[in-house]
């Protein structure tokens, strides 16, 4: 009688206090003070929770100083992140200019999942070439749909804002690789709150996003703030990704401002300080040679060896080479069509005279090809330049022409430049440099509709599998719209449990469907794992295919 009255009494217990704990899942305890979200359907969101205090004044081009406010009132966490300023290149027309400078948050979202009390973490940068994208772009419904992972995806400065640097201690650059590292600690210490396990944290992110996971890997304390990481469609190694010399662009956004009589970079920064932001930003289009190239004119620097709290002071190749970088496991990725995000561009219509950009490479291939292919600052000479440009084109054109015929050597150039051979660079480091594990893979499976035909304005050009084919089947983007194919959807789920097993994995084991991947550390030859839709496999190659 007794010990079942205790039963009974202690289940009342144990299931009141079971409905008590979560009694308001939405209301969420930080140091700062309290938050409320938003019920999602399936999932709960916590968006636009500031990281840093606003970048703005005299924080304009200095180092994120970590959010201090205290909140008296429940903070507002039920707006979606906003647009970190910049000039878009996905936005068509002569204006391009969108969002705001004050824009240093981190957006958390969590699944309704009854049958889990803690969940691993996945980290999120977005792409966009360290110059546009933002993280409301990357569509996070298939995740929460799986229910085994919190998600939050971080906004860092971009652009001019994000990343001027006049090559000396003044004005530093990598603002924006400082903002994701400030972000990512953020998270370690905070997660818990909403019931992420700080121990089980992935970072992902696809093309700059995928680079500024691996450039934030190159920093010893990375592993610190995260368990493992992948960069999908592009990696630090990448030409698009290191400027060379940032000190002529930032006097010439200078002067572009009206900073004109700036004699030195403390003078300069000053100047650029008292500009308004959507000046500076909108001065990117007198960096752009034609359409929307380079798609990158600023990105990270090597910070100058005495800039207070710099990111990285070497090159990656250099910090690589040196062993000092964090030791966790990483994956890297390209797509077999990768350049089509690129040489699609090239497919318009120019509304002057009819004709495909393309055509004009036969008669500008020289002016443009430094700036498409980012070797403008890296050459000695002129002539340097113009030699490599001609080998560049008798390489993969040989006598043809460009012409909508050409398209696929046009873009198995950029795929290649861009993309792949930074991959299979990337890979030769890690075997003689690397102590934790490195894989790759390689996708081969096109979407129906991708960056291609969104850049092209056109679909009857096969474009192959194209930047951010894979990726889109993790974090749905409007650029190839919702629907999957059904070989999709298993390679989408596929990927899911991959980063879920990944993250959770104690001895750094990564699969995909059946395949393990293998590692590239210390192996002689490059260890690939190929996935198409029939399926993966193993690759062990001599060079890539
Ligand atoms: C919820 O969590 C359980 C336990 O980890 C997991 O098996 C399941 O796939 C998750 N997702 C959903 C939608 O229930
Ligand atoms: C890219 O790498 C391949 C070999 O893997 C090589 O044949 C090709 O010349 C490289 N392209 C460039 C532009 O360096
Ligand atoms: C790593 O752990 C998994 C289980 O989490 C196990 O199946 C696998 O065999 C382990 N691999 C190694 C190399 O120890």
């Amino acid at each position: 009688m007794f010990a079942a009255r205790f039963i009974v009494l202690l289940s009342f217990y144990w299931l009141s206090s079971c409905a008590m704990d979560p009694a308001d899942p939405l209301l969420v305890d930080l140091p700062n003070g309290k938050l409320r979200g938003r019920d999602s359907g399936f999932y709960y969101s916590y968006e636009s929770l500031p990281y840093a205090e606003p970048p703005t004044g005299e924080l304009r081009f200095e180092a994120p100083q970590p959010y201090k406010q205290q909140w008296t009132d429940t903070f507002d966490a039920t707006q979606p992140p906003v647009t970190c300023m910049q000039w878009n290149q996905f936005t068509f027309g002569e204006d391009r200019l969108a969002g705001v400078e004050d824009c240093l948050t981190v957006s958390v979202y969590k699944p309704k999942n009854i049958s889990r009390s803690s969940f691993p973490v996945v980290a999120h940068m977005h792409g966009g070439a360290f110059m546009f994208g933002e993280a409301r772009q990357n569509g996070h419904e298939n995740m929460m749909r799986e229910g085994n992972l919190i998600l939050v995806k971080i906004s860092y400065r971009l652009g001019p804002l994000g990343f001027v640097s006049t090559g000396d201690a003044s004005l530093a650059g990598n603002f924006g690789l400082k903002d994701q590292r400030l972000a990512l600690l953020w998270i370690k210490q905070n997660i818990a709150s909403f019931g992420g396990e700080p121990e089980n944290i992935l970072v992902v992110g696809h093309s700059a996003g995928g680079a500024s996971v691996h450039l934030q890997m190159l920093r010893e304390d990375f592993s610190q703030v995260a368990k493992a990481a992948i960069s999908f469609g592009g990696n630090a190694i990448d030409p698009w990704v290191i400027h060379e010399s940032p000190r002529e662009r930032a006097f010439e956004l200078g002067r572009i401002v009206g900073c004109g009589q700036a004699s030195d970079s403390m003078q300069l920064k000053k100047c650029l300080k008292s500009k308004s932001a959507s000046e500076i930003v909108s001065a990117v289009r007198s960096f752009l040679v034609f359409s929307y190239v380079p798609f990158a004119p600023f990105g990270p620097v090597v910070e100058a060896e005495d800039a207070t709290e710099a990111f990285i002071t070497q090159h990656p190749i250099d910090i690589i080479k040196s062993g000092k970088f964090a030791q966790v496991p990483w994956a890297l990725t390209y797509n077999t069509e990768d350049g089509s995000y690129n040489a699609a561009v090239l497919l318009e219509k120019q509304a002057s005279n009819g004709r495909e950009l393309m055509v004009d490479l036969n008669d500008r291939w020289l002016d443009w090809a430094p700036y498409l292919f980012f070797y403008r600052d890296s050459m000695a000479t002129i002539k340097d330049m113009d030699d490599y440009s001609r080998k560049l084109r008798q390489e993969y054109l040989g006598d043809r022409r460009f012409s909508v015929e050409s398209y696929w050597d046009v873009q198995r150039l950029f795929t290649d430049v861009l993309y792949k051979n930074g991959t299979e660079l990337a890979l030769d480091l890690y075997r003689k440099h690397g102590k934790s594990p490195v894989y790759a893979f390689v996708y081969d499976n096109p979407a129906n509709t991708g960056v291609g035909q969104f850049f092209a304005k056109r679909t009857d050009i096969p474009f192959g599998t194209g930047h951010g084919d894979e990726y889109f089947l993790i974090f749905e983007n409007l650029v190839r719209g919702p629907e999957m194919r059904s070989d999709e959807e298993i390679i989408s789920r596929n990927f899911l449990h991959m980063l879920n097993d990944f993250v959770i994995s104690d001895n750094g084991t990564m699969t995909f469907g059946s395949c393990v991947f293998q590692d590239n550390v210390g192996s002689s030859k490059r260890q690939l794992l190929s996935i198409t839709r029939n399926g993966c496999e193993n690759l062990q190659l001599e060079s890539f295919l």
